[in-house]
């Protein structure tokens, strides 16, 4: 049983990882042994990310890459395996939100969500599976939302795009189950971050959002870790096509 979690020495990229939840979950993943890949847009708040992820004792390569891009993705992953020899798990973590009306949200906007949240979940996983395939192994992980399943206000353009993450992630399993491939997806319920610094600011939004979780609180990152380390760990290997809610039981509304 000892060994049933275990994530030493696995190769596992996680994208926007710079700051907030990807941050957090390249730390923990970091700190139970596994050797990182980080990427993310911005490359000096990445360069910070990686200092402090190597600090710790981590094996860490990061560079900036745009997850909309094929060739950066590609470039990446290309990078990824001469550093490492191999990658054993994708976190799929890159994601924007705008709250919009939906009478005002603009084409442009619209297709800024779903680029990140979708095209680049889909490029990543892409560009990953061929060297997943190679190996026969592999785990990825995509980052759903409550917003997957519930209707939010303002966020439209969001919860589509997170609900095609959802789909994506079993449709994907059903894929490459073949190959040994496993994919699945958290779903974090409200989890503090950027994101939602604003809302959080507002001591009645703030109360009401907290109200609805059954838990009685906002999630921190460090809430996700668990179901991530056992995500890429042996203790998942039958697990595939599943998405995961992490949100204190929002989602039992
Ligand atoms: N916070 C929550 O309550 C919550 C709940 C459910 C799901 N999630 C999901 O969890 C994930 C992380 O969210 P978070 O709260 O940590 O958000 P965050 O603090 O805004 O972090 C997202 C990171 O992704 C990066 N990113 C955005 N677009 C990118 C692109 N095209 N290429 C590469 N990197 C890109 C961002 O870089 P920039 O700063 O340059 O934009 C940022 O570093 C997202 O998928 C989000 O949808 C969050």
């Amino acid at each position: 049983m000892e060994n049933l979690f275990s994530i030493k020495d696995r190769v596992i990229i996680v994208t926007g990882s710079a700051q907030g939840i990807g941050l957090t979950y390249a730390r923990g993943l970091a700190g139970q042994g596994a050797k990182l890949a980080l990427c993310d847009r911005q490359a000096d708040k990445l360069a910070a990310a990686q200092a402090e992820v190597a600090a710790a004792g981590a094996e860490v390569m990061a560079a900036p890459v745009d997850v909309t891009s094929p060739e950066q993705v590609q470039g990446f992953v290309a990078q990824t395996v001469a550093r490492f020899g191999r990658i054993d798990a994708l976190v799929n973590n890159a994601g924007v939100l705008l709250r919009r009306t939906p009478e005002e949200m603009t084409a442009d906007e619209w297709d800024f969500i779903q680029d990140v949240n979708v095209r680049g979940t889909f490029l990543f996983a892409q560009a990953v599976g061929r060297e997943m395939i190679k190996r026969r192994e592999g785990a990825i992980v995509n980052i759903a939302s409550i917003a997957s399943r519930q209707a939010l206000s303002l966020r439209l353009g969001y919860c589509t795009s997170k609900a095609a993450v959802e789909h994506f992630t079993r449709t994907l399993a059903y894929e490459w189950g073949r190959y040994n491939i496993r994919v699945n997806a958290i779903a974090p319920g409200y989890i503090k971050s950027d994101m939602n610094a604003d809302l959080r600011a507002n001591p009645a939004v703030y109360d009401k959002m907290v109200s609805e979780v059954p838990l009685g609180r906002f999630g921190e990152a460090d809430d996700l870790l668990g179901t991530m380390v056992f995500l890429c760990s042996p203790a998942a290997a039958y697990v595939s096509g599943q998405t995961i809610y992490v949100d204190g039981g929002k989602t039992t509304q």
